[in-house]
């Protein structure tokens, strides 16, 4: 018999606990109010943490408290602080108390759900709470949800879905050197996620494929103009296969008119893909069901439960009408992953890329169950109102000029200084003005270019921010203008 060296195993149960305290309390205490003691946007150069840390990795274990004060020393300066209150750049993101829980019991477990039998509950319970929020979100019974790490993987899941049902045999023949496929199509809106595109040249469609079609005065997706590029590719022999229209754009969070889409699709035989990333989360308002008007005759369907639903990242919620053909482009079973359920459970495997898949559903569900619906829907109605007292103080500055609708809690304004009159001028202005604010350590936002004029942009979603936070950022604004000008 070989002899055994003595098994080495993970660390000390008990040093993981005292640790494991240690952090607790530390991220209790950071979620409490420290984390508004701390710069939102990370106060480093390029390369600084880099030189921090050594070259290799350690060739002897190191003790978990020196790892802690590296952490604390090194790591944490470097970090941008999304879970700050005063965080409006891009989307505002919450990893929330509960969602911090669930994501460390998954961690814990470390289960792949990659088949039902490789653990049945996470299969389970992520249909279940996938359900929940198909109903909270009022689309129809047979909509089919799971959860990818992010909108940019759904979307790319969903676009090779709508490639598979236009039935053109690319599952067994690939694309390369086959001259009987024409150059196939995807409609989307020029205010759209590049995620879109980015879909496209991942599946061959090449950056060709993705006809961006205009915005009206509201930054929606022209319908007329849809049609009309849909017409032309067909008269040049291309074939469309999938419109993706967007509920909330990423700039100015804009709804494309999805139903009048909708009917475009049905009528021309497109796959229907929606974006509403980030969006998605307000049609759990009753009184923001509209949002989603005309998606429940999506094809595919996905919402970021880490953008607007106080879930830490990843998780992206992806619906479809149309399982099936899902299974169709992505099944593929070699035999070491045959089990006896094989064909009569959901193996999560078969709707996509991924083999291994993480227990997502664990944090969704424990943000689910803390905030309720209830708390949800008060959380995301907050936002909204301070988004909309905002925009009413832009709408009534003589110096500011709001320059999109504000449809969800997302504002996109400029500053319009009255000796300014050049273009350049005044975009260099505003960039100056952001970069003014920003560096003041207690607010950080970002900005978009709404059509060629620079635009700033305050989203609010983090469940820490409060009035006086907005408060803040409209003095910083103040104070920046009027330093600003008199230089
Ligand atoms: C409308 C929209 N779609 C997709 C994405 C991409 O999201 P993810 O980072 O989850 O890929 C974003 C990101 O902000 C977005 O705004």
């Amino acid at each position: 018999m070989t002899e055994l060296p003595t098994h080495p195993g993970d660390i000390d149960p008990e040093i993981f606990r005292k640790h494991g305290y240690q952090m607790v309390d530390w991220i209790a205490d950071f979620l409490g109010g420290g984390v508004r003691d701390l710069p939102v946007l990370a106060q480093v150069e390029p390369g600084e943490v880099k030189a921090k840390l050594p070259q290799s990795m350690p060739e002897k274990p190191e003790d978990l408290e020196l790892v802690w004060q590296d952490f604390l020393s090194t790591v944490l300066p470097g970090v941008t602080h999304w879970n700050h209150p005063g965080f409006l750049a891009y989307f505002g993101i919450t990893g929330s108390g509960p969602g911090i829980l669930g994501e460390l019991l998954s961690a814990a477990l470390n289960v792949n759900g990659m088949l039902w039998r490789t653990s049945p509950a996470a299969t389970e319970l992520e249909l279940v709470v996938l359900d929940w929020l198909r109903r909270g979100l009022e689309l129809p019974d047979d909509f089919f949800g799971h959860l990818t790490d992010t909108a940019s993987v759904s979307t790319l899941l969903a676009i090779a879905a709508a490639r598979e049902a236009a039935d053109l045999d690319i599952r067994e023949r690939g694309m390369a050197g086959r001259s009987d496929l024409p150059a196939l199509r995807v409609y989307t809106s020029d205010q759209a996620h590049s995620s879109i595109a980015k879909a496209c040249l991942t599946l061959g469609l090449g950056l060709d494929g993705v006809r961006t079609i205009r915005h009206d005065e509201d930054f929606r997706m022209d319908v007329e103009a849809l049609r009309a590029a849909i017409a032309e590719d067909r008269a040049n022999g291309h074939k469309p296969i999938a419109v993706a229209a967007t509920v909330g754009t990423t700039s100015t969070t804009s709804v494309d008119p999805v139903a009048e889409i909708a009917d475009i699709c049905a009528s021309e035989d497109l796959w229907l893909h929606v974006d509403a990333a980030y969006a998605g989360s307000a049609a759990l308002l009753p009184e923001r069901r509209d949002a989603l008007a005309g998606c429940e005759r999506a094809d595919s369907f996905v919402f970021n439960p880490h953008k607007w639903l106080f879930t830490p990242i990843d998780a992206s919620a992806l619906y479809t009408r149309r399982p099936e053909v899902f299974r169709r482009a992505f099944s593929l079973v070699p035999e070491y992953l045959t089990t006896p359920h094989t064909g009569s459970v959901v193996d999560l495997m078969d709707y996509g890329v991924q083999l291994g898949r993480r227990f997502r559903a664990l944090k969704l569900w424990w943000v689910m169950r803390a905030f309720g619906l209830e708390g949800i829907r008060d959380r995301l109605r907050f936002h909204i109102a301070l988004a909309a007292e905002f925009a009413e103080w832009i709408d009534q500055h003589p110096l500011f000029e709001r320059l999109a609708p504000v449809p969800f809690s997302v504002v996109c304004f400029r500053a319009m200084p009255a000796d300014l009159h050049d273009p350049e001028e005044i975009d260099n202005f505003n960039m100056e003005l952001m970069e003014h604010v920003n560096a003041s350590g207690s607010i950080y936002f970002s900005h978009t270019k709404l059509n060629e004029k620079v635009a700033l942009r305050i989203a609010i979603g983090n469940l820490k921010t409060t009035a006086d936070d907005i408060a803040s950022c409209r003095e910083l604004l103040e104070k920046g203008l009027s330093c600003l000008s008199t230089r």
